[in-house]
């Protein structure tokens, strides 16, 4: 496992500027705020556990965030006691459960149907729960906890163990709280995959204007009649 000599989280992230520097393979190409770069998604955690104080202030976070039509259609489960934090792990695919066990806390994503919708919850429904998703990340950082989400789950299993109804709540991810545990205990694998990773390059992901290449304005309606 290469060094990274990463520094570790701060919980005072929120007042800092714009970051220039980069943080391990992590390199900005704008500027941003450091907060973008040092959140990551650790499975290495240290087994310490998760106050219920600090849960509500990540379920705070996500609580703000914006939705259409302010419609909120995300819903929190979570677990730190260990009856039920083993009741939650059993959800996961057998490969996450191997390093989410190490974490302090574990919660699910929700989102409501939308019944007049159909039975599906709309596009946008998913898009908001994962703002607030993103939002509940954002803060686990700035307290110096690291949360991972995890979509590989054994979905129809979830329904009966969190006492679910599928009628009303689609199960979207679970997210895996707790603080940077030490890689090298984990295994040797995923002990290697073990840090940030970096990300396309923001000339690849956008762009001024149309699509290139430039799209061809359509050609004129044609008469039948
Ligand atoms: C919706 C979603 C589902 C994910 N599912 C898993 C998962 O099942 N197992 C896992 O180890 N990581 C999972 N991840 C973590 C991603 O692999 C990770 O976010 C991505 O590689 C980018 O790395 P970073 O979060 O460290 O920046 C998931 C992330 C998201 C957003």
């Amino acid at each position: 496992m290469q060094s990274l000599d990463l520094p570790p989280p701060a919980s005072s992230k929120a007042t800092s500027g714009p970051a220039v520097r980069a943080y391990g393979p992590r390199r900005p190409d704008a500027p941003v705020s450091p907060l973008f770069l040092e959140r990551w998604s650790p499975r290495a955690f240290d087994g310490s556990p998760v106050t219920r104080s600090d849960l509500q202030t990540l379920f705070e976070a996500a609580r703000w965030a914006p939705s259409s039509n302010n419609t909120q259609p995300w819903r929190f489960l979570y677990a730190v006691e260990p009856e039920d934090r083993e009741r939650f792990l059993a959800g996961l695919s057998r490969a996450n459960q191997l390093w989410a066990r190490g974490a302090g806390a574990i919660a699910y994503l929700l989102v409501r149907r939308d019944r007049s919708a159909g039975p599906d919850p709309s596009p946008v429904s998913r898009f908001d729960a994962g703002a607030a998703w993103m939002s509940l990340a954002l803060q686990a950082e700035l307290l110096g906890l690291s949360a991972h989400a995890v979509g590989g789950l054994d979905r129809e299993r979830v329904y009966g163990l969190l006492g679910v109804s599928p009628e009303e709540y689609e199960v979207l991810i679970a997210i895996v709280v707790g603080r940077r545990g030490r890689p090298q205990d984990l295994p040797a694998l995923l002990a290697e995959r073990e840090r940030p990773s970096p990300r396309r390059p923001l000339r690849e992901i956008v762009q001024e204007g149309p699509m290139a290449p430039p799209l061809q304005p359509p050609p004129a309606p044609q008469s039948y009649s």
